[in-house]
């Protein structure tokens, strides 16, 4: 069993690196083989992603791929995508030129608003924290007038405070419920900045105060921190066109329509469904979230939370059929920055941004919309007409053709083969086989 190790992090990197292969590995060649080989020689760049998390050992290589001709608003877009999923970025490009022709999609940023809570404990007297607070409120906003001036200089900065009393969910339980604008940051390093300091004057205030002191009982600050729950970031995307128009794979466009619109009301109404429903569409969202050095675990958590909003997790796209037109819409929270964080450190960020003729937030919502709106219009295209795996093994016959270190002249008579013939990993192994023998 491994011991413990001390001062890890102030090893180099080639310490860290012996200290796992002579814990761990027994085979200095794997280390230098396989971790070494992503180092990058440009040791400017090496230096740039050593310093982005603590204890880098190496760099974890995703594919970085383009999708283009997405009509949004009547611009083209080409989409930036970093997944390692073989089929999304065909399915969105795919997707893109489907309905390039149609009107492509629409979009519209619905709110921006961003929030966190001061969670506190006090065990006194309802009335007199409300009072308390509403005494003050103005010390509460004064107390960050430092941190938010920048912020407030383009626009944004901390838009209300509320007291909400939860003490019937949790005694002794309430929130200080504050809402900001960030604009085109994310936000969350100036949110939490600012519930720190709002929570400190709340809590000294609340020391000096006579009511409190009166009592000996005192509201006491138990967290601080931001919400990933953001239903009042939303932004919808939606695409339309009649129905005619929706033939696919052999299927008339009407009966296409009845089939696509029954499959989203399965996914309403069952949580099984509607939950890989849902990632799929995340499939498309994180991927630009990635690509552009965005939160994909803060949006995943706001995403799903937002689809179980009303009690039920339900699905995060509708879609209907009115008077032989075919609707189909998305609206999912999305709290994303276009500056700050990595949007301005990573190369590739800054070049997904270029990619995407350097949007602001609202813009990047949108974009980021029609990415999982898209990718849910491909999956359920292919689910109702021939089935997911065709266009997924098609895909991944090159993941297995590699896996089985194919030379160029196998992978050329496997994949017009595998056009024909069903493809799975033990029917491309014995196809291979049979070639090698
Ligand atoms: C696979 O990554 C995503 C799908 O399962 C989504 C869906 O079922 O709608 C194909």
């Amino acid at each position: 069993m491994a011991k413990p190790v001390s001062g890890f992090s102030k090893k180099n990197k080639e310490e860290k690196v012996q200290w796992l292969v002579s814990t761990f590995l027994n085979d200095d060649s794997l280390a230098n083989s396989t971790l070494k080989q992503y180092w990058n020689t440009n040791k400017k760049l090496q230096k740039l992603h050593d310093g982005f998390i603590e204890n880098t050992i190496s760099n974890y290589y995703l594919p970085f791929a383009i999708a283009p001709n997405f009509l949004i608003n009547n611009s083209i877009y080409t989409i930036p995508m970093v997944i390692e999923e073989s089929s999304v970025v065909a399915a969105a490009s795919n997707t893109a030129k489907f309905w390039l022709d149609k009107g492509g999609f629409t979009t519209e940023v619905i709110s921006t608003t961003k929030n966190g809570q001061i969670h506190i404990n006090f065990f006194g007297n309802n009335t007199e924290i409300q009072n308390f607070f509403s005494e003050i409120k103005p010390d509460l906003f004064n107390s960050i007038t430092s941190i938010e001036k920048n912020m407030k200089k383009r626009g944004g900065g901390l838009l209300d405070i509320s007291l909400v009393n939860s003490t019937e969910s949790l005694e002794g339980y309430f929130q200080l419920h504050c809402t900001f604008e960030t604009n085109d940051a994310m936000g969350a390093n100036f949110i939490n900045t600012c519930l720190e300091e709002i929570a400190k004057t709340f809590e000294n205030i609340a020391k000096t105060h006579s009511v409190f002191i009166a009592n000996n009982t005192f509201p006491e600050v138990a967290i601080s921190i931001l919400s990933n729950y953001v239903p009042e970031c939303l932004v919808r995307a939606s695409v339309q066109c009649p129905v005619e128009q929706l033939s696919s794979n052999g299927i008339d466009g009407k009966t296409f329509a009845n089939k696509f619109v029954r499959a989203v009301a399965i996914a309403s109404v069952e949580k099984r469904r509607a939950v890989t429903h849902n990632k799929g569409i995340m499939n498309g969202v994180d991927a630009v979230i990635l690509a552009t050095g965005n939160d994909f675990r803060a949006v995943e958590a706001g995403v799903h939370s937002y689809a179980a909003k009303d009690g039920n997790y339900t699905s995060l796209t509708s879609a209907k059929v009115e008077n032989g037109v075919f609707k189909f819409s998305i609206e999912i929270p999305l709290a994303l920055g276009t500056i700050g964080g990595l949007t301005s450190l990573h190369p590739l960020v800054k070049l997904a941004f270029d990619i995407l003729q350097k949007p602001n937030a609202k813009e990047l919502m949108q974009i980021v919309a029609v990415a999982g709106l898209a990718q849910n219009f491909a999956a359920l295209r292919s689910l109702v007409t021939t089935g997911i795996q065709k266009g997924h093994m098609k895909m991944h016959l090159m993941n297995i053709l590699n896996q089985l270190e194919a030379t160029t002249t196998e992978k050329e008579k496997a994949i017009p083969y595998f056009k024909e013939n069903t493809i799975s990993h033990s029917s491309v192994v014995s196809y291979i086989d049979k070639l090698r023998s």
